[in-house]
């Protein structure tokens, strides 16, 4: 078995009267991504900075690397990264200059020159922090997390608020982090970012995990299923089809169906009695909307903020 990086169980947190943190068990292991998703307010960032040990539980147990973590142990916390939610730097430091302002703190560093190079900020080394773009800052926000050579990297919501090829240029500095064997904690609350970067997802609504599991797992036990459309389909045809389709008014045939195996029984039927179509398209359920079906909410309307 892969070991465990981080061992939650039974995890509460209360903040006077708030019950951020309801009882939850996960555990994140070796050199995966292991994503939260849920929206603002689900207690993302609370279990994140109790696994950092920034944060007391209430109650429950948090072992990283092995160790019952309230001890602080100085090893530990040598071996960790993080890029704090809504993070800020100094505005008059060059990437450079702030890079090495936070490796100063450590006795284990990397080699400055490495993680410019391994973020691609090679053309930005020497641009003060206050003009750079937003995909920019949180690149070197990452940079940040990897002064000390961690191990396991927690990333807080690290592409809010970024367009969506900002957020690309950080998704591919965590996939080479991920290539380099890190262990990522990642949160957020895009739904697709997970889909992309995760290896695991649990998913956080309300202070609980709905579901957690690997993508395939949590589409095929909460209403997985395939969506075959055909557009510009004959109607009158639609009975050759074999199963029960649906029309809408532009013409287009949509079947549902549970595994791929009945899609090649469609398309066998498509091609045996040479039906025509404009295009084909296969929609498979995604994480929104199995989001939706654990928790009953979309996580736009599940947003606290
Ligand atoms: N320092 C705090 N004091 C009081 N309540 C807090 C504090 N931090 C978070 N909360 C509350 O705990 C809940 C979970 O918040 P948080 O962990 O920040 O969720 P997320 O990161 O998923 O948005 C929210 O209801 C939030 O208002
Ligand atoms: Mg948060």
């Amino acid at each position: 078995m892969t070991e465990s990086i981080i061992d939650i169980k039974n995890l509460t947190k209360n903040y006077n009267g708030t019950k951020a943190i309801r009882g939850i068990s996960f555990n994140v292991k070796k050199g995966e991504v292991f994503s939260m998703v849920g929206p603002n307010g689900a207690g993302k960032t609370t279990t994140v900075e109790i696994c950092e040990g920034i944060r007391k539980p209430t109650s429950g147990s948090v072992h990283i690397f092995g160790e019952e973590f309230s001890k602080k142990s100085k090893k530990t916390r040598q071996k960790i990264g993080v890029l704090p939610q809504e993070y800020r730097s100094f505005e008059r430091l060059t990437v450079k200059e702030t890079l090495k302002y936070y490796s100063s703190f450590y006795e284990t560093k990397r080699s400055i020159d490495d993680i410019i190079a391994l973020l691609d900020l090679e053309d930005k080394k020497d641009e003060l922090y206050m003009n750079l773009s937003g995909g920019l800052k949180q690149r070197v926000g990452v940079g940040m997390a990897l002064v000390n050579d961690p191990e396991l990297i927690y990333l807080d919501e690290p592409t809010t608020g970024l367009d969506p090829r900002s957020r690309r240029g950080v998704w591919d500095a965590i996939e080479i982090l991920k290539k380099e064997g890190k262990t990522i904690f990642l949160t957020t609350h895009y739904m697709e970012e997970a889909e992309f970067l995760a290896d695991r997802i649990a998913i956080m609504h309300q202070g609980k995990i709905a579901a957690k599991g690997c993508l395939d797992d949590l589409i095929h036990g909460h209403g997985g299923h395939y969506t075959v459309l055909l557009h510009g389909f004959d109607p009158k045809n639609v009975n050759l089809l074999g199963k029960e389709p649906k029309i809408d008014t532009n013409g287009t045939v949509s079947v549902k169906v549970k595994n791929p195996t009945e899609i090649s029984k469609i398309l066998q039927k498509v091609i045996k009695n040479d039906l025509k179509f404009a295009n084909l398209e296969v929609k498979r359920t995604n994480l929104e909307e199995v989001f939706m079906n654990v928790t009953g909410t979309t996580i736009e309307e599940g947003d606290a903020a």
